[in-house]
């Protein structure tokens, strides 16, 4: 019996070495993984998990409650495991920058542009806007980022369109830099740090040059709130699981007229994004007017409302913030995408 348990042991153990540590296992794994992961050869530091999910989403959207480096760390994680706006391969994000300038969201952006000058972006995630302002607009774009995976995949495919951004990995917080630009953008991205309008002063101070632009995007308290209420609702009152959460985002974007890549990574990159962020906090245009005034900066006009004339400070400012939360309740009831974003763009009042 001692001898038949023994063999059966090492039977085991033969088994579990050749599954899992010899290069047999390795081999089979990369056909049929237990973590039902796949590599991705185009970027090796890269996995992603292909399992669906049937469970409850656990959308969070608020503010963590740890230390600013845990903080941080979870969300250099978050977007090391898959950066915002990452496409399946990096071909296909070139493909999509050559066809369509990704600067034409921001159009006080382009016609900033004209005038040339150096960009430095801020949080460029895998590197559309640099990418895009280098190709389309044959500019020296400087892009920093958290996230290695991001700035990996932001460096090949300005290797893919032979253009001449370039990318290194930081964090803003303790980023030094010997010199000003004449444009800094940051969209998206000082709403998951840990000191959003400690990072906003830090742009506006240190890294735009006196008469330079300053491109901010943020997201909005009101309308955040909504963009939340309705996916909770989904979720909590209507029993949507993640998977059929993530359908339903999809078709939103889809019926929004959402460009760019069309693969399932792309989709589900803007979807752990916006719903399933370990970090984030949200603002008003009130907040972000009292904020750059003080770095001595002047708005000059808002996506808000669609970059005209810029609604002018205090209650004005108030006013918008109102309007903005009441369009967004409008635009989800209906079924259209809105996830509460906003851009300012604001001028350096400084002198030489
Ligand atoms: C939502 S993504 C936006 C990416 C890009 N701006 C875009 O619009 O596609 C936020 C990015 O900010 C980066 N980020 C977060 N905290 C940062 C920090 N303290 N310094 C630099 N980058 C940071 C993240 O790594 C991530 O790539």
């Amino acid at each position: 019996m001692r001898i038949v348990r023994r063999a059966a042991g090492t039977a085991l153990l033969f088994a579990a070495y050749l599954l899992v540590i010899s290069p047999v296992g390795l081999v089979i794994r990369l056909f049929r993984d237990p973590l039902h992961r796949r590599p991705d050869s185009r970027l090796d530091t890269y996995w992603i998990s292909t399992r669906t999910s049937t469970a409850p989403p656990r959308i969070t959207g608020i503010p963590h409650q740890g230390s600013p480096a845990r903080i941080r760390d979870d969300v250099r994680r978050f977007y090391n495991t898959l950066p915002f706006n990452y496409s399946e391969r990096a071909s296909a994000q070139a493909r999509a920058i050559r066809r369509s300038d990704p600067c034409a969201a921001y159009p006080p952006l382009v016609q900033e542009l004209q005038h040339g000058g150096s960009v430095l972006d801020v949080g460029c995630g895998p590197g559309w806007l640099a990418n895009g302002i280098a190709f389309h607009h044959q500019q020296p774009a400087f892009g920093i980022d958290l996230s290695e995976t991001a700035v990996t995949r932001a460096r090949r495919v300005a290797e893919i369109l032979g253009n001449s951004a370039t990318f290194a990995v930081a964090d803003l917080f303790q980023f030094h830099s010997d010199r000003q630009y004449d444009i800094v953008t940051s969209t998206g991205v000082l709403h998951h740090t840990i000191d959003c309008m400690g990072g906003v002063r830090k742009i506006a101070m240190e890294l735009v040059r006196p008469g330079g632009l300053f491109l901010l995007g943020l997201y909005h308290s009101g309308a955040r709130t909504k963009f939340f209420d309705h996916f909770r609702h989904l979720a909590e009152d209507r029993g949507y699981t993640e998977d059929a959460l993530f359908e339903e985002f999809a078709a939103m974007r889809r019926r929004g007229g959402a460009g760019g890549p069309t693969d399932r990574t792309f989709e589900r990159s803007w979807f752990r994004d916006q719903l399933f962020h370990p970090h984030e906090s949200a603002h008003t245009l009130a907040e972000v007017y009292e904020t750059l005034s003080e770095a001595n900066f002047a708005v000059e006009s808002t996506s808000m409302n669609r970059f005209g004339p810029a609604p002018r400070l205090a209650r004005s400012a108030a006013d918008a913030d109102r309007e903005f939360t009441a369009l967004a309740g409008t635009a989800l009831a209906e079924g259209r995408y809105f996830p509460g974003f906003f851009v300012v763009a604001a001028r350096s009042m400084a002198t030489q």
